[in-house]
């Protein structure tokens, strides 16, 4: 595990982005797998600069997210798929054919669990996965648990994760119940991890994920057995260290 400090949100976004940014200029064929989220805005703006500075091509990269709210349509501006177009894919060259996320209107969603878990083996792996970090610890939409799920599933959102995602909507009763998320196999079988934690509310569990027993109840613990991990955090989430 590679624990990177970075002075501030911005400069963690920068060095996050040219990690992601070294991927693409290695294997211009890549599968990157991305998250949604506030931490990874600032990172996705910088791609999107150095798209613009001519530096990057995303042109035959693929991409799988993370995860996607059940009931939201792709239009919904709370989506994740609305995300992702809004945050980096309509400002760059990536084909919208070579862009995945879980379907969450799905009426089979351990169907559709299976058939996303098919596809990414089909596109060869993700050879880098960005995370964000839930304050309980989760990762994608993995809650705190007595076991660690394996494959692509669907997951009834805890009532911490609602009120915390309940800042994007208008109220906590229109945060959707369900999700359909990478489950924990599916992150442990990228090649790459590159997880990014920023501000003093991620403090505790960055202690607690990276520098404590690895246990389901704190999901993102189990990146600490990964062969391939990065951690950039901020100052203010490395208070407790
Ligand atoms: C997003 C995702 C979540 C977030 C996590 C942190 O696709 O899977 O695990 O990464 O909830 O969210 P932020 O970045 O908003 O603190």
């Amino acid at each position: 595990m590679r624990f990177i400090q970075t002075k501030d949100y911005e400069s963690l976004s920068k060095t996050a982005a040219d990690i992601l940014a070294a991927q693409v200029l290695l294997k211009p064929h890549c599968v990157l797998g991305l998250a949604t989220g506030s931490s990874p805005e600032g990172l996705y703006q910088n791609l999107i600069e150095q798209y613009h500075q001519g530096k990057l091509d995303f042109s035959t990269v693929h991409t799988v997210n993370l995860d996607e709210y059940v009931g939201l349509p792709a239009d919904h501006d709370q989506s994740y798929a609305y995300f992702m177009q809004d945050k980096l894919f309509s400002h760059i060259n990536i084909p919208a054919q070579n862009t995945f996320l879980p379907n969450g209107l799905s009426d089979d969603i351990a169907a559709e669990g299976i058939r996303y878990d098919n596809l990414i083996s089909k596109l060869g792996g993700i050879d880098m996965q960005l995370l964000g970090i839930g304050a309980n610890g989760h990762i994608g939409f993995n809650e705190p648990d007595t076991h660690f799920p394996c494959g692509t599933h669907l997951v009834t959102l805890t009532e911490k994760t609602r009120q915390d995602n309940s800042r994007f909507f208008e109220s906590i009763d229109l945060v959707p119940t369900h999700a359909v998320t990478m489950g924990i196999g599916t992150i442990m079988g990228a090649k790459r991890i590159l997880l990014i934690a920023s501000g003093e509310n991620k403090a505790q569990i960055v202690k607690d994920a990276f520098f404590g027993p690895v246990t389901p109840q704190v999901p993102a613990s189990i990146l600490q057995l990964h062969p391939d991990v990065t951690i950039i955090a901020d100052e203010k989430a490395c208070t407790l260290l």
